[in-house]
């Protein structure tokens, strides 16, 4: 493979990454808002929040020195698609379990974008930018352990706050 195929293996792989990000902010934000009883995952909800900011900083960062710009239409339409998943969820009352598993199941889409870019990243000889993606994919890493490690301390959580007939409350 050429240099040049490479580079544009690397730029699409960026732009899909920042998409991604931006899809992650328009999941988590809209449950921050709803969270009442929970708040452990309210406030990891919020760290991470930050912590995706600055990820969608590192993968602009890079995009910059390629001299590549994000698109920004992609950007909006999978975000729309992300604030209807998690609005998917309010319905049937066990939203908070659902949006655990949803939560889960991204950031392990995440960890598998950014090994796969960061392999791209070593092949094409962009190191610098495999500094910025090792960041943005320990933060992925650490999330999914917590969520890992939260769900059978929040489920535990959800059927006694149902046992004292706390009815669908989030
Ligand atoms: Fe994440």
């Amino acid at each position: 493979m050429s240099n040049t195929e490479t580079r544009d293996l690397f730029v699409t792989g960026l732009r899909n990454a920042h998409a991604m990000e931006n899809q992650a902010l328009s999941i988590m934000k809209p449950q921050l808002s709803r969270i009442e009883h929970y708040p452990e995952i309210a406030n990891k909800l919020e760290q991470h929040i930050r912590e995706t900011e600055g990820q969608i900083g590192r993968v602009e960062e890079i995009l910059a020195g390629l001299n590549e710009d994000h698109s920004a239409l992609k950007d909006m339409a999978l975000s729309f698609t992300g604030a209807m998943a998690a609005m998917g969820h309010t319905i049937a009352g066990d939203e908070i379990l659902k949006n655990s598993f949803a939560n889960y199941a991204f950031e392990n889409l995440e960890i598998a974008a950014y090994k796969s870019l960061l392999t791209i990243a070593e092949i094409g000889g962009h190191n610098a930018a495999a500094l910025n993606l090792q960041a943005n994919l320990a933060e992925e890493v650490a999330m999914a352990k917590w969520l890992d490690e939260n769900i059978i301390d929040l489920t535990k959580k959800f059927v006694s706050l149902r046992q004292a007939g706390e009815k669908a409350k989030i």
